[in-house]
């Protein structure tokens, strides 16, 4: 599996425990940024990673900022992205099961690492169901 993953200012920390974690995993991951906790503008870094999973570079995309919502948002913008805004384990399971979500969107400010690596595990591990229901479902809008 390969992943991208990006993150503003408000990201920044929790990335490098998720990148860590990515790491121990064993999981390819390309970093898109950014690279220090300077201000920055979260659509740049939503656009690089949603390119990479459009591109079929990477299977799927994490995007961390302060709430997680601004990432959700750019993301949801782009044709072809179906990004899931998730802070708790049963969400990231059932994004995935059920509308087969390519980008995981979370807030670096309402979640803690241990919860966020939960989450990432989670959606990570959990495949699309496949079932004709969701397929026809999520056909309407990707
Ligand atoms: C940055 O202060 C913050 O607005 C950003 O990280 C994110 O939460 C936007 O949705």
């Amino acid at each position: 599996m390969k992943l991208a993953i990006g993150c503003d200012h408000g990201g920044f920390e929790l990335k490098k425990e998720v990148l860590q974690h990515l790491a121990a995993r064993g999981i390819e991951v390309t970093d898109v940024g950014c690279n220090d906790g300077a201000s920055c503008d979260y659509p740049v870094y939503s656009k690089k990673v949603t390119d990479l999973v459009n591109a079929g570079t990477v299977d799927l995309g994490i995007l961390i900022c302060g709430t997680g919502i601004g990432m959700s948002m750019a993301a949801n913008k782009e044709p072809g992205i179906r990004a899931a805004l998730c802070h708790d384990v049963f969400s990231a399971k059932a994004t995935r099961e059920h509308n087969n979500a390519n980008v995981l969107c979370m807030g670096a400010r309402v979640v803690g690492a241990g919860l966020a690596l939960m989450i990432i595990d989670t959606f990570l591990d959990t495949p699309f169901s496949e079932d004709e229901r969701h397929i026809r479902r999520i056909s309407y809008f990707s």
